[in-house]
This record gives structure tokens, sequence and C-alpha cells, in this order.
């Protein structure tokens, strides 16, 4: 039984994630969806809020799990008896940030490898921090979010707005 570890911020997850998830479920047994806890990094929505919003979107495949760590995650993985790590590559800009963390990651515990898969053609151009931008701004971002991070993300940023954000402020939140 392999156990791939998909880590990340996911704020929020994005048809990008999905697609990898997606692929990666042909490949490995069963998927642990982790959430980074990132105390130097807010973000828009809570980890409790993106785990939930992570949940809602996979809830149809049953070898998908999600949970949150705090800390490294090799540590995480082992804690977990986790077997491999995913990432997803969208395009040469990420391979060097990638091969960095890949190698710290193995030079840490080289009990686990990290497994790259090429995100798919049509969600090349979709970045968390970018959707959170389009969707600020008032964009459509139908189509790259699944429905319920859709709607999550414009009651988040209608609050922010109600309760007296400043629209050009609320790039701290990106
Ligand atoms: O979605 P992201 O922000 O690209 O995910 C990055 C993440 C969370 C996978 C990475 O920052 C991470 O593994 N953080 C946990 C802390 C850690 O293990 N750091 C050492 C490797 S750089």
């Amino acid at each position: 039984m392999i156990k791939a570890i998909y880590p990340g911020s996911f704020d929020p997850i994005t048809f990008g994630h999905i697609d990898i998830i997606k692929r990666g479920l042909e490949v490995f047994d069963r998927i642990i969806v982790a959430v980074a806890i990132n105390i130097e990094k807010r973000g828009l929505f809570s980890i409790e809020e993106r785990k939930s919003l992570i949940r809602d979107a996979l809830k149809e495949y049953s070898r998908v799990t999600v949970d949150s760590f705090e800390g490294l995650l090799v540590n995480y993985v082992e804690k977990v008896q986790g077997n491999v790590i995913i990432r997803g590559l969208r395009a040469t800009s990420d391979f060097e940030y990638e091969f960095h963390m890949a190698s710290i990651n193995r030079h840490l515990n080289d009990r686990f490898d990290t497994f790259f898969m090429m995100t798919a053609k049509d969600y090349f151009f979709v970045s968390a921090r970018t959707i959170k931008e389009v969707a600020m701004l008032g964009g459509s971002v139908e189509g790259l979010v699944p429905v319920n991070v859709e709607r999550a993300l414009k009651s988040k940023f209608q609050t922010l707005m109600n309760q007296g954000g400043d629209i050009n402020k609320l790039d701290t939140v990106l």
C-alpha cells in the first residue's frame, strides 16, 4: 500500500491541485492532502476553512484524506507513515524552488522521495495567488476552482470589504 502525502498551502485549493490529486490516485493507493500551518503566512482562509473546502471538493474520492501539519514536512510524513511526497510542477519557473525543497527534504530524511507531476495544460496558469487576486478584484474564477471555493472566495472578500477593508491593503492576504 503506497501512501502519498500531497503537502501545500492550499489557500485555497484549485482545479490545478485537484488535477494532480486525481492523477495521483492512478498511481498511489491513498493520498493525504496535508495543509501546512505556516505561522508567518496568515493567508486568506484559516486552516480549518481550507481543510473544509478541500474535503467538500474531494468528497467523492474515498482514498483521499485531508489533514494539516505544523513543523517539518518530513516529520509529518514519518508520523503518518507516508511513503512519498507529491508535488505538482506548472512550469520551469517552479523547478528551482521545488528542486531545492526536495533536496532539503531528502537531506533531512532520505527514506522518502518526492514525485513530481506536470500540471495539466489547462491549469498551467492557475495559482492560488492569482485566483485570489482575480477574485478580490471582482473577476471570474469559474472553471479554475471548484464551485464551493468560488462561493467561499466571494463571501470572504465581501466580508473583508464589509469590515471596512481597503482593497489596496488586502494584498496582505494573497
Ligand atoms: O503550496 P506551497 O506554499 O508551495 O507549499 C509549500 C510547503 C508547505 C509544501 C512547504 O513550505 C513545506 O513543506 N513546509 C513545511 C516546513 C518544511 O518542512 N520546510 C522544509 C522544506 S523547505
